[in-house]
């Protein structure tokens, strides 16, 4: 056999024993090409200073407003990558995974799903974000991005733009008004600013001044560094840390032999380039299309703040519009309302809960999902929803130059607690949802799930599972790394 197939015809597979074939010629399951060095930015080797600033400005607190939270908070190499929970707390929160409880007051839960970050770095990413709003435009020619024109110059990557916005996120990473000076920039929406301070702030502490001299020639003191070398540093890091191509699909692509799959997966696979037709949408060597889908998902958690419904509103008298419309926010083509990107589904066993808000904590619901999709979000059961606590909430008040943060007013705790689940309990916009759906109704047997999540299985990379080797033990700030290792 070819090392190297391309192409791994049916009868191919029927020779190595693949039990569920689909019916005719037109089927035939055209694998994906590998994955190499050069599918990646860099050609996937970054140079090691590079990487080393990156890894450690990954887990540093520094880059928070309040020191209190770095981007390994919630992309932990303990956790696949994400942080384990359908919806975390950003900063003023401590602890990681289940535990993660919030340890100041915090404005609210962060809305989406953390998205893992297995072979981000691979140049077939062409957008970034469950709605791609950081996304090549134009040919390649530009990235349209949340800031505009604000993006600096020079910017040559969406991933390396992509690392402009946590920090400037108050919910994430920056904190509130009036708690530090990024967060002030940040909540007059300067994003500049925030870059500044922060490039300036990291180049204050000598030994990142020395990484970064080491990894740019052309900086000599600190007022030289920008946000720019710091988002290059985590892109670099980034490409290395979460490459991920040694599983044992990776193993089937490069010697095109399936017999080293189980009877199941080998069955799942075929369903998979089948019948079921999941690679309509997951295709390529990372399972997907970079494109956008109306899948009638359930959503949980208290939403982008953008939809169009003001329901929440009229009856808690409390800010907030609730329902997340995904890539329409976008786009602003109606075809895209509640169209999400089609996530990867390398080591997806891993990177649980599922869904842009983590609405499923079972893989087999969340494939069971796409069978009937509007059946499932009318059945989704909302009292199963688990979120960690928001024990401690604040929200602005005041206006004008009297504005400020204040307790949430326990008359209004219950009012703020069902944002969690008020779209998923409306009718009204469950229907939004559902006329949205893209995916239609089809039948698999319990037996074909069950091959199918054994075929998901074979996506996953067993160096995946663990690398909290990646974490360093100290970083330069003499902050504590999250997380911790
Ligand atoms: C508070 C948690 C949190 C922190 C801190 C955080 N992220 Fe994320 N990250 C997320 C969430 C949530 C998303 C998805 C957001 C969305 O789609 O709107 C995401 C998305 C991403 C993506 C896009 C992945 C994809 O498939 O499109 C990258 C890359 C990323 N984060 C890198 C970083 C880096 C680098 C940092 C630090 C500078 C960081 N994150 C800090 C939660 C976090
Ligand atoms: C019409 C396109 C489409 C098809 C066909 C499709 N999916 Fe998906 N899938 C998506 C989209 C879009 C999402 C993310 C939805 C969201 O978050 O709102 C998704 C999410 C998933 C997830 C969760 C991944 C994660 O990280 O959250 C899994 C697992 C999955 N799909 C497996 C499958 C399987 C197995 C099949 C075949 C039975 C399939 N998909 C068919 C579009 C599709």
């Amino acid at each position: 056999m070819l090392a190297h197939k391309l192409l791994l015809p049916f009868a191919f597979l029927a020779i190595a024993g693949v039990t569920t074939i689909a019916t005719s010629q037109a089927d035939l399951p055209i694998l994906p090409a590998p994955l190499s060095d050069d599918s990646f930015l860099y050609d996937g080797t970054p140079s090691d200073p590079l990487v080393e600033l990156g890894r450690n400005l990954f887990f540093d607190p520094i880059l928070s407003g309040n020191r209190n939270i770095s981007c390994g908070t919630c992309h932990d190499p303990r956790l696949g990558s994400g942080d384990g929970l359908a919806l975390g707390i950003g900063e003023g929160g401590v602890g990681s995974g289940p535990d993660r409880r919030t340890e100041t007051a915090v404005t609210g839960r962060v809305p989406r799903n953390a998205q893992p970050l297995w072979n981000i770095g691979a140049r077939e990413y062409v957008s970034l974000f469950h709605d791609g709003r950081v996304e090549w435009i134009e040919d390649g020619m530009r990235i349209r991005n949340p800031a505009g024109d604000d993006l600096p110059e020079g910017v040559s990557d969406v991933l390396v733009a992509q690392a402009f916005f946590p920090v400037t996120s108050p919910i994430e990473m920056a904190g509130q008004f009036g708690e530090n000076p990024v967060a002030e920039a940040a909540f007059a929406e300067d994003r500049p600013q925030v870059w500044r301070i922060l490039a300036a702030r990291v180049a204050s502490v000598p030994a990142y001044l020395d990484m970064l001299k080491e990894a740019y020639p052309e900086i000599t003191m600190p007022h030289d560094v920008t946000y720019t070398h710091l988002a290059e540093a985590l892109t670099a890091f980034q490409t290395v840390a979460f490459r991920s191509d040694e599983s044992p699909f990776d193993e089937i692509l490069r010697t095109g032999d399936v017999s080293t799959l189980s009877v199941d997966a080998r069955a799942g696979l075929s369903l998979f380039y089948g019948r079921a037709n999941c690679v309509s949408c997951h295709s390529g060597p990372l399972l997907t299309d970079h494109d956008y889908h109306a899948i009638a998902m359930p959503q949980i958690g208290p939403g982008k703040g953008h939809g169009g419904d003001f329901s929440y509103i009229a009856e808690t008298g409390l800010a907030g519009r609730t329902e997340d419309e995904g890539r329409y926010r976008v786009s602003r083509d109606t075809d895209d309302l509640f169209a999400f990107r089609t996530p990867s589904l390398r080591n997806v066993t891993l990177t649980g809960p599922w869904g842009h808000s983590g609405a499923f904590d079972e893989l087999e619901e969340m494939v069971r999902h796409h069978l009937n999709p509007i059946e499932s979000l009318e059945g989704f059961d909302a009292s199963a929803v688990v979120l960690p606590p928001l024990d401690q909430v604040m929200r602005l008040s005041g206006r004008g130059s009297e504005f400020g943060y204040g307790p949430l007013d326990p008359s209004q705790e219950a009012a703020f607690d069902l944002r969690d689940t008020w779209v998923i309990q409306s009718p009204v916009l469950r229907e939004r949802i559902a006329a949205e759906n893209d995916l239609r109704a089809f039948h698999l047997a319990d037996e074909e799930i069950r091959q199918l999540i054994a075929f998901l299985e074979s996506l996953t990379d067993p160096s995946a599972i663990n690398r909290s080797d990646l974490v360093p033990t100290e970083v330069p700030s003499g902050l504590a790394p999250q997380p911790t290792r």
